[in-house]
């Protein structure tokens, strides 16, 4: 008996790394073999600079409901279209306004994802039934050689299941979605490691629908002011009126035990969070605390004992792009162990932070300290 959605999954290793030609790549079996599986309709995921994506022809509505089916994604959560080079843009999108021009000649290939109105061939299934179709062309040889190689447009959501926080690595990838589709091709370890900054360009302004990897600083030094959709900062809440992007609707990631996310700086918030871990454990829970290289030297020259917390390092606090690369590994991790509650430290809001602290706090959900 066939059960739905059962595949039987291949992993194939691509050596690669962001910044390396793709060139070099076209040629390459794995790659060859999984444009092909991508052609025939099958469901291929593959390695992008952000997050790996679960992959599929994206004009082909029958092969992106599958994604839906492989992902348990609601419906209407509209995917992103992955290009390979910037003529592909016109046969989906109708229109192509300066500001989008000016964005994609600045931050293509990259963590950059544009959101512009639908060309008729792209089928509404790919964009949630929505007339505003999202693109990007992402920073990583295997994915351009990949989407080249397959020559359609590739639709791809994050390659997790619903609700599990987006793989940085092929592991995660087969820990969600072995036997749901026909190829992973496991690249390494994803550079940015928070999924692409959403930009709606339909208006007057650009508008930030999900922080990511292009900070709102850096799209300003190219467009000017770039606003932020108010959803995006009242992340507590999960919004039950109109939103402008439908993954806003949804409640995201959270980890298996309930998490604190403290905020503020340091010295204060170092004194919090470690009196917060100490109280928790005199009440009998077993603590994860998800911290930064300072705290941890804090700790040290404290002479405090952290051994009996169990404690994930997602990097330094003035290295951002370090913490942003390690924050899904260390909720996956936390997970992993029998945790009951869990602390994490939150960073200033700027460049990156702002989609660092986003994640945080959608982790987090109801429960945010300031210190
Ligand atoms: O970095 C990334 O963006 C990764 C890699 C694989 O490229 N992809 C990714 O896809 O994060 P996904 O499906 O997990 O998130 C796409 C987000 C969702 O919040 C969705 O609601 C929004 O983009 N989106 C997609 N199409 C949209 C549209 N037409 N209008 C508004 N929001 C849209
Ligand atoms: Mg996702």
């Amino acid at each position: 008996m066939e059960i739905d959605g059962a595949r039987n999954t291949q992993i194939w290793r691509v050596s690669a790394s962001v910044g390396e030609d793709s060139e070099s790549l076209k040629e390459a079996l794995p790659i060859l073999q999984a444009a092909e599986v991508l052609k025939r309709g099958g469901l291929v995921a593959f390695p992008t600079e952000t997050v790996y994506g679960l992959g599929a022809n994206g004009l082909d509505a029958k092969a992106v409901a599958d994604i839906f089916v492989a992902k348990g994604r609601p419906a209407d959560n509209p995917l992103i279209l992955h290009i390979a080079s910037m003529g592909a843009i016109h046969q989906i999108v109708r229109e192509m306004p300066p500001l989008a021009i000016s964005l994609a000649r600045a931050f293509w290939p990259g963590p950059l994802t544009l959101v512009l109105p639908k060309a008729t061939i792209v089928p509404s299934k790919t964009t949630g039934g929505l007339d505003t179709v999202a693109v990007r062309m992402p920073a990583h040889p295997v994915a351009l050689a990949l989407i080249d190689a397959a020559g359609v447009p590739v639709a791809a959501p994050s390659a997790n299941k619903s609700g599990r926080p987006s793989p940085t690595e092929a592991a995660h990838v087969v820990k969600d979605l072995l036997g749901r589709v026909e190829v992973i091709l496991d690249g390494g370890p994803t550079g940015v490691g928070v999924e692409s900054t959403v930009v709606d360009c339909t208006g007057r302004r650009p508008v930030i629908l999900r922080p990511g990897g292009v900070s709102k600083e850096a799209l300003e030094e190219i467009v000017g002011i770039v606003e932020i959709d108010p959803h995006v900062l009242a992340s507590r809440e999960i919004p039950s009126g109109p939103v402008r992007s439908p993954g806003m609707k949804y409640k995201h990631y959270a980890p298996k035990a309930p998490a604190v996310l403290v905020k503020g700086d340091p010295p204060e918030l170092f004194e919090k969070l470690t009196r917060l871990a100490a109280e928790m454990q005199i009440k009998g829970e077993k603590v994860g605390l998800m911290v930064s290289r300072e705290l941890m030297e804090y700790w040290e020259k404290q002479t405090i004992d952290p051994s009996q917390w169990y404690i994930t390092c997602m990097g330094s606090r003035v290295h951002p792009q370090e913490i942003a690369a390690n924050i899904y590994r260390c909720l996956r991790e936390l997970d992993e162990q029998d945790i009951t509650k869990i602390i994490m430290e939150g960073v200033p809001r700027a460049g990156l932070g702002l989609a660092i602290m986003n994640r945080l706090e959608k982790a987090a959900a109801h429960c945010i300290l300031e210190t």
